[in-house]
């Protein structure tokens, strides 16, 4: 599956639950809290360093150099992208190329894996929850001018996540006929403990790299239709910190021109504040191998309804509910449901910030 896809069906769930919400307020565990999108220089440039979401729940971010990557001195990273529009769901990320500071090495046939020893990143935190997450890391391009292919300066991208202290992976896919595509880069220790992931070995990691070897394209702002300078990447396993590093594969021809990507919102599951449902509950199963015939039995699942007294966060998840059109046992029909799925404890720290 896509980011695309999963960014898809987090809109068509919002629609649902919008129109669900509304329809059976009576019968659906929903509390009407909102799915968020969040652009990242937003959090990064809130009031007190502490974003709040709409329900409550709060990140901080901040912009980290590793290894003495350099800053470029046209674009920061974390900006608003393009810097003049404060509305824009995009971040940038850029570095300096002066020299080959920011370099982690390209993908060759047979080589050792590129390495991301310095570059520019960004790390979000959550406060006291999990979250599951999707964004699109784009305009990770190349040279354009001055430079044949698969010469001048070449671009890479990687995220890696964090939940109670240990390494979470997502998904990255490309789209077909992209000029980027998934390869394994290596992130020493050290740079991990720059970021605060702290880590015992070297971690190897799903990082998108522009690796055409025939084609050096410029993928400028909003002109990337084909999505051939994206990755998808989908933390579907809940983090409670984020990563989002962006370095150079191999220097520009000039040796001056800096490195420029971009970065959407986040897109975050809906979900609320929840507890355990309290007493013994039951609930209606099919028959087996039947989708016509159900019965009601005790519940042998934890269940979990919004409560805003809870101790825990869930997240919505479509679900299939079973409704008994006679009696205790009989005649039954399926419908889709929402659910609170748990994902973490909710334990936010009074002094965030
Ligand atoms: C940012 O994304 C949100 C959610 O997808 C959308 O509603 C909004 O129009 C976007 N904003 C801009 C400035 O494109």
């Amino acid at each position: 599956m896509t980011g695309k896809v999963v960014m898809a069906s987090l809109a068509a769930l919002a629609a649902l639950v919008s129109t669900v919400a509304a329809a059976t307020t009576a019968t659906v565990a929903y509390d009407g809290s909102v799915c968020a999108s969040v652009p990242i220089h937003k959090i990064l440039a809130a009031p007190g360093g502490v974003y709040r979401l709409r329900d409550g729940r709060e990140l901080k971010a901040k912009v980290v150099t590793v290894g003495g990557c350099p800053a470029s001195t046209s674009v920061q990273t974390g900006a608003a992208y393009p810097a003049a529009d404060k509305q824009t769901n995009y971040t940038a990320f850029a570095y300096a190329n002066r020299n080959t500071e920011c370099l982690t090495g390209a993908t060759r046939g047979g080589s050792a894996p590129p390495t991301y020893k310095a570059f520019q990143a960004v790390v979000i935190e959550a406060n006291g929850f999990r979250f599951s997450t999707a964004l699109v890391m784009e305009g990770i391009d190349a040279q354009a001018e001055g430079a044949d292919p698969p010469h001048g300066r070449r671009e890479t991208m990687t995220s890696l996540g964090m939940a109670g202290g240990a390494v979470v992976r997502p998904d990255v896919t490309t789209m077909p006929g992209a000029l980027v595509s998934v390869e394994p880069f290596k992130v020493p220790k050290a740079a991990l403990a720059e970021v605060g992931f702290p880590s015992a070995q070297d971690l190897t990691v799903d990082a998108a790299e522009y690796t055409s070897l025939t084609e050096n394209k410029n993928c400028a702002f909003m002109d990337d239709e084909a999505d051939q300078c994206k990755a998808f990447v989908s933390y579907t396993d809940p983090i409670d910190r984020l990563l989002i590093a962006y370095a150079g594969t191999q220097p520009s021809s000039d040796g001056t021109t800096d490195g420029v990507a971009f970065v959407s919102a986040l897109t975050l599951g809906c979900g609320c504040q929840c507890a355990e449902k309290a007493g013994p509950t039951r609930t209606i199963v099919p028959l087996p191998g039947r989708t016509d015939r159900c019965r009601s039995v005790p519940n042998t699942q934890w269940s979990f309804v919004c409560d805003f007294r809870g101790a825990l966060w869930c997240e919505t998840a479509l679900s299939t509910r079973w409704l008994l059109t006679e009696g205790g046992e009989g005649a039954c029909v399926h419908i889709p449901s929402l659910i609170q799925r748990r994902v973490s404890p909710y334990a936010p720290a009074a002094a965030f910030g």
